[in-house]
């Protein structure tokens, strides 16, 4: 049994499997309309989700098998005092395989030691938000053709953003990656990336406060929310909140084939005027997700074959 706590539990070769599989699925759905037929999907989300719980849904419910689950830690017995290892040593019992988001760092994993089922990590706290990274991976995959020489700006909040220390952990791995990290200091990556991830890897990347002076420079700008729900005090989160709002006019300095994404939700930092440039491709990008969790789903249950 396997489960997916971090986008690093997976080889380049996985991933490059999985990606695969999920384009092969995009291309002929109906052939795998069945392949999950009597089985069932928990999903455990103690923190709030659109995208992430839904797309797993439809993944499942898209390989003809079923979903049960809770949406708040509120509607679950968590709110009465269970802890994560009794409630999915009970799941274990309901389902075949289980997505958890948790607020807490480690919470998918504490489950994944007491689980008799995979454990997929649906995004934990501040830490890791794997099944982000492939959804990320198998569009720059998509659209972009390759994962070798891009320049990739990463902008807004590095520091609490989950989803840009999975990605930076996942595009450390192939060649020639140049990271450009765009952030008020106060919200640059955590040390322990810049130094065991970058710096341990020879990896080209500089870390800048102003978007407009690097945009001409760019591949891909993956850019993200200013996360009110990781803030401690009211007041940081209102100073920072809009440091960064990508609009038509800094669109003009960007290079014509430059995408833009974005995990969503989009708060501030994309104004919408931006949603038609055909270089956004972050609702596209959402929709690549459920391919590649339907590609996860039968991987984990080893059914990919
Ligand atoms: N990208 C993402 O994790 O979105 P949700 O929080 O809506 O799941």
């Amino acid at each position: 049994m396997r489960h997916l706590m971090n986008a690093l539990d997976l080889s380049t070769d996985e991933i490059g499997r999985l990606i695969d599989l999920a384009e092969r699925i995009m291309n002929d759905p109906d052939r795998y309309a069945d392949v999950c037929k009597r089985k069932k999907l928990a999903t455990c989300f103690y923190e709030p989700s659109t995208r992430t719980r839904l797309s797993f849904e439809a993944a499942m419910l898209n390989l003809g098998g079923q979903v049960l689950g809770f949406s708040s830690a509120d509607s679950s017995s968590a709110a009465k005092g269970e802890s994560v290892a009794d409630t999915i040593r009970v799941i274990s019992h309901y389902a075949d395989i289980c997505a958890m988001r948790h607020p807490k760092e480690g919470a998918p994993l504490v489950a994944s030691i007491h689980s008799g089922i995979p454990v997929i990590n649906a995004g934990d706290g501040g830490h890791n938000h794997p099944t982000q990274t492939l959804t990320d991976l198998f569009t720059i995959k998509i659209l972009k053709g390759h994962f070798d020489n891009l320049t990739i700006g990463l902008c807004g909040d590095l520091k609490f953003g989950r989803t840009v220390h999975s990605l930076i952990q996942a595009m450390v791995r192939y060649s020639n990656v140049t990271f450009i990290l765009i952030s008020p200091e106060e919200l640059r990556i955590p040390d322990y990336l810049r130094k065991d991830t970058l710096l341990a890897n020879r990896i080209k990347f500089k870390e800048v406060s102003v978007l407009e002076d690097v945009l001409p420079e760019l591949d891909l700008l993956y850019m993200t929310r200013v996360q009110r729900e990781r803030f401690f005090n009211e007041e940081d989160y209102i100073r920072l909140k809009d440091s960064f709002i990508l609009d038509a006019k800094k669109m003009s300095l960007a290079p014509k084939d430059m995408l833009v994404l974005h995990p969503l939700p989009r708060v501030n930092e994309i104004a919408t005027e931006v949603d038609s440039d055909p270089r956004a491709v972050y609702f596209k990008q959402a929709g690549f997700g459920v391919y590649i969790r339907m590609a996860l789903i039968l991987t984990l249950l080893g059914l990919d074959d």
